[in-house]
C-alpha cells in the first residue's frame, strides 16, 4: 500500500506540551503545562466582538487586515516599540503571530539557509523553520542568567546565514534581552546582511525594572527586521487567532501574498474587536503586569523551596526550573514524576532543545493561570519536600 505522506514532515512530533495537557488531564492534575492564559478578556473587547458580529461584519477583509486595525497597530507601534510604520504598506494582520511567523519563514527563508535560533527555543519556531528545510544553528542561553556568549554567536555566521530568531520576552526561559545584546545582534545583521524575525508575543508582560526593546527600533534595522506580536497573551484572547507583522514594504509585499494564499484573512469580526483594545486605558498594562508579578512572587520561591534551581524571569510567565533535585536517574521523566508525585503538569524541558539530553533535568512551568491556581499549585509542590 503506497504511503500518503509529504516528506517534508517528516520526524514532525506531535508537540510535548500537548502530551502533557493529556497526561494532566487524565490524572485530574494541575496543568502548568500549556501557555493558556486563563484569565478573562476585558469586557470592552467581548462587546466590541458581539457589537461586530450583530452588524455583520462577516465577509473576507482586506489580506493584510481591515484599516482601521491596522492604523491603531501602526501608532502602537510608534508609541509603545519605537518603530514608525505606514499602516497602509507595512502591517499585515494574521492569523495569530503564529500565523504571520509562518508567512515570514515561507517568504524568505529558502532550503538550505541557514537560520539562528536562540537554545531553549519556543518549538513552533523551530518545526516551521524545518518544514522550509532550513539548516539551523543554535546559539545557547545559559542558566541561570540565560545569557548568551558573544564570542560563540559570532562563530556561528557565515555566508550561507539567511536569519536570527528572536524572541523577547522569551518563552520558555523569561528573558528579556538587553539593549548591549540587542545592539550586538542588530550591528552583525546590518554588517552580514541578515534579517531578524523578531517574535514580541509577550512584550506587555514585564517584571521589576525589565524594559521591552524591539530589535526593529534600533539604528538602521528596519531594514532587516521583521517585527511580530499578536493579541493572545496580552488581551486572553489565545483562542482568537489574532496577530500581525511589521516590516518595511519590501518585505510586507511578500509576507501578504502569502497570507492571503494560506489564511486568506484573520476572522474578520475578530478585528473589528480588536480595535477596542487599543482604547484601554495605560493602567490595563500596569494591572496585567502586576497580576503576574503577584503569581511569579508566588511560583518563584515555591519552585525554590521545592529544591528546584530558578532564575526569577524578566518577562514573560514560564520559569525553566533544573529540577535535578527530584533524584533522576535518566529513567525517570521529569514531568512524569512530578506529576505523580505533586499532580502538577510541567512540560520537559527535552522540548526547548535540539539534543534532548541538554534539557533531561529541566521542567517549565507556566503561571498564566488564575491565582487560586497558582496558590493550589504552590501548596502541592511542597509535597517534595519529604521526597
Ligand atoms: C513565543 C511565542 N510566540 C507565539 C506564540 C503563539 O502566538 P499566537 O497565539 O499569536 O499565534 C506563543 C504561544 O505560546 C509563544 O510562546
Amino acid at each position: 500500500m503506497k504511503e500518503f505522506k509529504a516528506e517534508r514532515i517528516e520526524g514532525l512530533m506531535p508537540s510535548g506540551i500537548r502530551m502533557i495537557t493529556r497526561m494532566c488531564d487524565e490524572a485530574g492534575g494541575i496543568n502548568l503545562g500549556q501557555g493558556v492564559c486563563d484569565e478573562p478578556t476585558p469586557k470592552e473587547i467581548k462587546d466590541s466582538a458581539i457589537q461586530a458580529i450583530r452588524s455583520d461584519k462577516n465577509v473576507y477583509s482586506k489580506y493584510e487586515g481591515i484599516d482601521e486595525l491596522r492604523e491603531k497597530i501602526a501608532v502602537k507601534m510608534k508609541d509603545y516599540n519605537k518603530i514608525k510604520c505606514n499602516p497602509d504598506t507595512d502591517i499585515t494582520v494574521n492569523v495569530g503571530s503564529t500565523g504571520g511567523y509562518v508567512a515570514a519563514c515561507f517568504s524568505f527563508i529558502n532550503p538550505g539557509d541557514e537560520v539562528i535560533m536562540f537554545e531553549p527555543f519556543y518549538g513552533y519556531h523551530l518545526n516551521i523553520l524545518h518544514l522550509c528545510k532550513a539548516k539551523i544553528k543554535y546559539a545557547r542561553l545559559s542558566a541561570p542568567g540565560w545569557y548568551f556568549d558573544f564570542d560563540e554567536f559570532k562563530k556561528l555566521i557565515t555566508n550561507k546565514t539567511k536569519a536570527i530568531i528572536l524572541n523577547t520576552p522569551t518563552n520558555p526561559t523569561g528573558k528579556v534581552f538587553s539593549r548591549e545584546e540587542l545592539t550586538f545582534i542588530a550591528d552583525i545583521c546590518q554588517k552580514d546582511g541578515i534579517l531578524v524575525i523578531s517574535d514580541e508575543m509577550y512584550e506587555y508582560i514585564l517584571y521589576d525594572k525589565n524594559e521591552h526593546i524591539s530589535i526593529g527600533s534600533l539604528p538602521g534595522m528596519d531594514d532587516f527586521t521583521i517585527t511580530i506580536s499578536g493579541f493572545s497573551k496580552s488581551y486572553n484572547v489565545t483562542g482568537w487567532r489574532l496577530g500581525y507583522t511589521v516590516a518595511k514594504k519590501k518585505f510586507t509585499e511578500k509576507i501578504g501574498i502569502l497570507s492571503d494564499l494560506f489564511y486568506i484573512c484573520a476572522a474578520t469580526p475578530l478585528q473589528h474587536a480588536m480595535i477596542a483594545s487599543f482604547n484601554l486605558p495605560d493602567s490595563y498594562y500596569s494591572e496585567l503586569r502586576a497580576s503576574y508579578t503577584k503569581k511569579l512572587d508566588l511560583i518563584f520561591p515555591a519552585l525554590q523551596n521545592a529544591g528546584f534551581k530558578v532564575h526569577r524571569p524578566q518577562g514573560a510567565y514560564y520559569l525553566l526550573a533544573d529540577v535535578s533535585s527530584m533524584g533522576l536517574n535518566g529513567k525517570t521523566d521529569a514531568s512524569k514524576k512530578l506529576l505523580d508525585l505533586t499532580g502538577i503538569g510541567a512540560v520537559p524541558g527535552e522540548s526547548f532543545y535540539e539534543n534532548p539530553e541538554d534539557g533531561k533535568n529541566q521542567l517549565r512551568f507556566c503561571f498564566s493561570k488564575e491565582y487560586d491556581v497558582v496558590e493550589e499549585a504552590c501548596r502541592n509542590l511542597q509535597k517534595l519536600k519529604i521526597h
